[in-house]
């Protein structure tokens, strides 16, 4: 996920959030800590809406109910006069608890304290049962953990397209035709790329039956994916299994089998299926599976052959459970940017575990940053080769409608792409390479492989492989695919001559 202040600049997100009645009726002010307090006004993330706390013998107990993670616990609530203290946590591994303090002062209750990246503060004041009622987070079941079946679908690894990573929440249905368009007349579609997949963004308010229906930019979803299918490609929409998507959209929360039948009624092929706010909602890795059990059902008994791309960053080995919860690629990272970096640090040392990749399911480290402008055209090639051994999805975030010739080249490489695509769905491993080199291997369908060595260091980098020591033996001949030319194998070795951040890419038959 990336950092919520950044999204809260968008406007669009406070039309999301709940809206409470900012005028409170007030019950009489009380002198104790203990008992319901409304919140009158909220900033939207994580819209705050009543906190409630209770002593039972000596302890204090309490929770803060929020739109986007339901009820949060106050963990280790102390009193010190008339301020109490306690934890709060998001669910996020990597942030922790922060310390949260309310204060009690002429009858009202001031809440402060940090969640996600977002620091609140907000005033409570006495409130009765019936507005906590009318204030409580609904919760659900989940389902009982099962191992769905194959859907039979992302036989290999699936190409196409994403808005997010160029547009972020700002897309359209007029840009998603162009692009589509624009991946016809480039060749892209040809080459592979066919899922055409709106990310975050896109999602308005449900109607009085609880349909999901688009926002304004996206007039008629059913028309927009006829207009893609009429183009040979197909259509992915985006979701979360909590109540807010991480721009602060509406999620799939309570609503997960009308979603899913909704999103089929529409023509979508494809969806990705966001964490977001649901971290706070589902805190066990039980829950979080089974969170995601539940859509994968959704989407099999929608009808539709639509392929399911988990997105909750990796977290608790998700590979080894990815196929059992219907999904068809599972993201192993956090979100990548458009830096050497950060494509680096999630392609070579974040991209889970390969022993869960194979045809139907696979790895996912995001989506392409190439032809996005932050990286040199070889640290973009290495950008390329290193998903493409490792059976990474390949699914583009730049603006196609502006694509350089170079860029083209790239993304196009019918022998790079065949590596990604190969038959045998096996992922790429790394066998070797000392200092800056990474030397990487992918077994192919046809008995041949691929080898991939990569120079991770800024400078320049001339050597020579050695099958031998590699535990290889060595062919007379190999394939250089980025220059697409035979390079012989002299007394079992083989030159390299790597650019800053370059890769060379072999195929050995
Ligand atoms: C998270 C995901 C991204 C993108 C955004 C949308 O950060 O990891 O890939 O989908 O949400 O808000």
């Amino acid at each position: 996920m990336r950092t919520l202040p950044l999204r809260l600049a968008v406007p669009v997100l406070g039309a999301c959030s709940l809206v409470l009645t900012p005028a409170v009726a007030r019950v009489a002010p009380t002198n104790t800590i203990e008992g319901i307090w409304v919140i009158g006004e909220t900033p939207p993330f994580p819209g705050l809406r009543m906190a409630r706390i209770e002593r039972r013998g000596d302890t204090l107990s309490g929770t803060i109910t929020t739109d986007w993670y339901g009820d949060m616990p106050m963990q280790n609530l102390r009193m010190d006069g008339a301020v109490a203290s306690f934890e709060i946590d998001n669910g996020n591994p990597r942030l922790g608890a922060k310390t949260w303090t309310a204060t009690l002062s002429g009858g009202t209750l001031r809440i402060a304290g940090d969640v996600w990246h977002q620091h609140v503060d907000v005033a409570a004041v006495p409130g009765t049962e019936a507005q906590a009622r009318a204030r409580a987070f609904p919760t659900y079941p989940l389902p009982a953990l099962r191992a769905l079946p194959d859907n039979g679908l992302a036989r290999t690894p699936p190409m196409g397209w994403s808005s997010w990573n160029k547009f972020a929440a700002e897309i359209d249905d007029k840009t998603v035709r162009q692009i589509a368009d624009a991946m016809v007349a480039s060749g892209l579609r040809d080459a592979g790329y066919v899922h055409i997949n709106i990310d975050d963004g896109w999602q308005g308010k449900r109607d009085a039956q609880g349909v999901l229906q688009p926002n304004a930019k996206f007039p008629d979803m059913k028309a927009l994916a006829d207009y893609v299918h009429a183009r040979g490609m197909k259509l992915g929409i985006y979701s979360s299994p909590g109540p807010k998507t991480c721009a602060g959209y509406e999620g799939s929360y309570g609503h997960v089998e009308q979603d899913a039948r909704t999103f089929a009624a529409w023509g979508i092929d494809y969806l990705k299926y966001d964490l977001c706010s649901g971290e706070g909602i589902y805190r066990t890795p039980e829950a979080v599976k089974a969170a995601y059990q539940q859509m994968g059902a959704a989407l099999q008994a929608s009808g539709r052959p639509i392929v399911y791309s988990l997105c909750q960053y990796g977290r608790n080995d998700v590979g080894a459970w990815g196929r059992a919860v219907g999904g068809n690629l599972w993201r192993t990272t956090r979100d990548i940017e458009d830096t050497y970096e950060s494509m680096a640090k999630i392609g070579f040392d974040t991209n889970g575990s390969p022993e869960h990749v194979g045809v139907g399911g696979w790895n996912d480290p995001d989506m392409l940053e190439i032809g996005n402008g932050g990286m040199t055209p070889d640290e973009y090639r290495s950008h390329m080769a290193l998903w493409a051994i490792q059976a990474a999805p390949l699914i583009l975030g730049h603006d196609v409608r502006a694509m350089d010739a170079e860029t083209r080249a790239i993304l196009t490489n019918a022998a790079v792409i065949a590596v990604d695509q190969d038959a045998l769905g096996a992922p790429g491993v790394r066998i070797g390479g000392e200092g800056a080199l990474s030397i990487w291997r992918k077994p192919l369908a046809d008995g041949s492989y691929a080898l991939a060595v990569f120079n991770r260091s800024a400078a320049p980098l001339a050597s020579t492989l050695s099958f031998a020591a590699l535990g290889l033996t060595a062919p007379e001949m190999v394939t250089e695919l980025w220059a697409g030319r035979q390079v012989a194998v002299a007394d079992g070795a083989l030159p390299l001559a790597l650019p800053p951040h370059g890769t060379m890419l072999f195929r050995v038959r």
